[in-house]
């Protein structure tokens, strides 16, 4: 591919046409939206050989950018006109603006941009919205630019602000012919695994984005149960950096992941002004930008339990409830924390606890994926989305490799903790696990998802629960109808049930 040695455009607003003069030829790839997440996509797409041009609402900062990257093949753009007209047809262009969009009726800056490019481009130029839009969202637009003779591709994009600069793990959803058109572009920017890019064609319409949305779900399990095993290693004395220690050294074992890696490195960081580990200055109130939140309402329209999900986005709510819980904890009691296991004990014990309950967070994100996917009849490849999980992204992490060798064994397996590589690692850490759950719980230390994660455990394996009572309840106040043990499965009975006063 022959690019352009440099073309910088500093000039003053109107000099459009002086510089469409000077290209030599049209560029191959087009980004808006020159936040730090876009900039280094850009620089990621050149660096393969492309041309790429950008355009930013404020030109000072397109400005910036090509001046800060002398001798790249960039194309700065003052008006969309010129952007559009310094493309290659059909047109590639990604935008990566921030989509607030749920609700239908809803329109944000991503629609604003599409709206406004529309009138200037050629049928079958490609939009592609590489941010974290809502799936349903994707969908709308997917519907509505195809009705206008353009093609749209709803491409979730995961490996933060490095990730998009060295290669990050992309989630492309929309027409496959539209996906082989953009295939040469993503497969060479994308993280590399096994000389595999981390890149696939998910499925039609919002199928991308939905299953980025899910990568974030587990993503906020994996957070959150991390966070549970440093504050288990808090509470039993552990220094911040004994605590570095122990999650650099999982980073070489089973564990191995970039989000131990960030804790552990998170863990050592000092703060310059006062010495004091940095981690403890930050104050104890979580953020969130919605993806989290989405996967609940998702999971609840399906019916498919995600318990350890569920828990780390509601920790995270509860977290930022400072105020209220700085007021209960002089109010509400609990225990003495007061553990005595032994250090080296401990530390086998949390890994355990965190290994298996990692497992339920994947076997619960994936689960949701499977039963939406086969709703929607998107055709999803569960163990492909967990091979472009292994790199680039996230939760990018050694045992993403056994999760694919799991579905690639058997693409029909119902859930993860079923594959016989999960049965025998939760048959082997199930002890520990439960040890933490109780420690945690006997000594006041909130562990929410590591003990949803085992409750999600020992429900489903459960051949009998209490179910039976409640239908009785349900019998009982509504008239609701069960089924009985000793009768065919679907006749349903009902109960007089006595009169209840008062
Ligand atoms: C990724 C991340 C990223 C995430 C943001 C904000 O895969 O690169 O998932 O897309 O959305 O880091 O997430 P929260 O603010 O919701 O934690």
């Amino acid at each position: 591919m022959t690019c352009l040695s440099k073309i910088s455009f500093a000039k003053p607003k109107g000099a459009g046409k002086d510089r469409f003069q000077i290209m030599s030829k049209k560029s191959d790839f087009g980004l808006i939206g020159l936040a730090v997440m876009g900039q280094n996509l850009v620089l990621n797409v050149e660096s393969r050989g492309f041309q790429v041009s950008v355009y930013n609402r404020t030109t000072s900062v397109t400005d910036e950018f090509i001046a800060k990257h002398p001798g790249k093949a960039l194309v700065g753009a003052h008006t969309l006109e010129e952007f559009v007209q310094s493309l290659a047809m059909p047109r590639k262009i990604h935008i990566m603006v921030k989509s607030t969009a749920v609700a239908d009726s809803d329109r944000d800056a991503v629609d604003a941009v599409i709206e406004q490019l529309i009138p200037l481009l050629a049928k079958d130029d490609i939009i592609i919205d590489g941010g974290n839009s809502f799936y349903k969202t994707t969908e709308r637009r997917d519907v509505y630019l195809a009705e206008k003779g353009l093609r749209f591709i709803g491409a979730g994009v995961s490996g933060g602000e490095e990730g998009a600069r060295k290669g990050p793990s992309i989630m492309p959803g929309g027409p496959a012919s539209t996906w082989e058109v953009m295939k040469p572009i993503f497969e060479s920017i994308a993280a590399k695994v096994d000389g595999e890019p981390c890149v696939i064609h998910i499925g039609p319409g919002g199928a991308g984005h939905y299953v980025k949305m899910i990568h974030n779900g587990i993503e906020y399990g994996d957070m959150q149960l991390i966070c549970e095993a440093y504050n288990i290693f808090k509470h039993a004395g552990f220094t911040t950096d004994e605590m570095a220690a122990i999650f650099n050294e999982w980073n070489e074992g089973a564990m191995q992941s970039y989000l131990i890696q960030i804790s552990g490195k998170a863990l050592e960081q000092k703060d310059p002004e006062t010495g004091a580990s940095i981690v403890e200055l930050i104050v104890d109130k979580a953020g969130q930008k919605g993806t989290g939140q989405w996967t609940l309402m998702n999971a609840a329209e399906n019916g498919i339990v995600i318990s350890t999900i569920n828990a780390a986005v509601e920790a995270r709510i509860l977290s930022s409830k400072k105020k209220a819980r700085v007021a209960a904890s002089k109010l509400l009691t609990g225990p003495a924390v007061n553990i005595t296991t032994a250090k080296a004990e401990l530390v086998k014990k949390v890994h355990d606890a965190l290994y298996a309950s990692k497992i339920i967070s994947y076997a619960q994100g994936l689960d949701l994926i499977k039963s939406m996917g086969e709703a929607k009849k998107w055709g999803l490849d569960l163990g492909r989305i967990a091979s472009i999980w292994r790199g680039g992204c996230i939760i990018r992490a050694r045992f993403l490799n056994s999760i694919t060798d799991a579905y690639r064994e058997n693409p029909e397996l119902s859930n993860l903790m079923l594959a016989p590589f999960f049965i025998d690692v939760l048959t082997q850490t199930q002890q520990n696990w439960r040890e933490v759950v109780s420690l945690a719980t006997l000594n006041g230390i909130p562990c929410p998802a590591f003990s949803a994660s085992l409750g999600y455990y020992d429900s489903y394996r459960a051949e009998r629960l209490p179910a039976n009572l409640l239908q009785a309840q349900r019998d009982f106040f509504g008239a609701h109808t069960y089924e009985r043990t000793d009768k065919p499965e679907g006749q349903m009975f009902h109960t007089d049930w006595p009169e209840v006063i008062g």
